[in-house]
């Protein structure tokens, strides 16, 4: 479904300056539940997912591409989920001013825009300022998830978060066979796993 220009897609896909200066997540969903947060959530195939297996929690994707955080939402307004919402804007901003501190319960993080030259390394959306951006919005207890198929990424993300004095290094989820073409964790992981792509998963837990 493509909306005709100007439709809204409100509530489903907002803007920072929609939602801001400070989210109210029991303003932005229907039911005030456990909120997890979705950092560049692309086309929206993990919110739409989870939040269609969890109707008692609320997912909210962060995505500073407009185009792809509304065609993200069309895909929630469709189902009129009520738990799921897209925020368009820079994550780095939502993170260190907009998100109330300790109010996420799983930060999920997959397949971050790699930078692959070396001079583009700084542009990586993970450094030791996002991770501490991570420690200010989840909740004690809660989860941060991480998700590359990309090597020397995800070697970077281990050595910032792994030593990191308010995370705790979890297992991982195992890989497991996708039971339909959409049963991946995000169009990413669907795309590289078709080619053949080793994924490389972490998990961390807010101490
Ligand atoms: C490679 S895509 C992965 C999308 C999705 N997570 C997936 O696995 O299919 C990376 C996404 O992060 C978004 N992104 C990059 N920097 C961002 C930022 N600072 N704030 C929010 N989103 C960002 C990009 O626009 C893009 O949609």
């Amino acid at each position: 479904m493509t909306l005709p220009p100007g439709k809204s897609l409100q509530p489903w896909f907002q803007t920072v300056g929609d939602v801001g200066p400070v989210i109210d997540w029991s303003t932005l969903f229907e039911k005030d539940q456990p909120v997890e947060i979705d950092i560049g959530s692309g086309r929206g195939l993990f919110l739409l997912t989870a939040a269609l297996q969890h109707p008692d929690r609320n997912f909210a994707g962060l995505e500073i591409d407009f185009t792809e955080g509304r065609r993200a939402a069309e895909r929630l307004l469709k189902r009129s989920l009520p738990n799921a919402r897209v925020i368009g804007g820079d994550a780095n901003r939502v993170l260190a001013e907009m998100i109330p501190p300790a109010s996420v319960d799983s930060a999920h993080v997959y397949f971050p825009d790699p930078w692959w030259k070396t001079r583009h390394h700084k542009r990586r959306i993970f450094n030791p300022a996002f991770t501490q951006l991570l420690a200010r919005v989840v909740k004690p207890g809660g989860f941060v998830h991480h998700w590359t198929d990309v090597a020397d990424y995800f070697q970077m993300v281990r050595g910032l978060m792994d030593v990191h004095p308010e995370f705790l290094t979890c297992t991982p989820p195992a890989e497991r066979d996708a039971s339909n073409d959409m049963d991946y964790q995000t169009s990413f992981e669907r795309k590289k796993r078709k080619l053949g792509f080793p994924i490389y998963r972490a998990l961390w837990q807010r101490r």
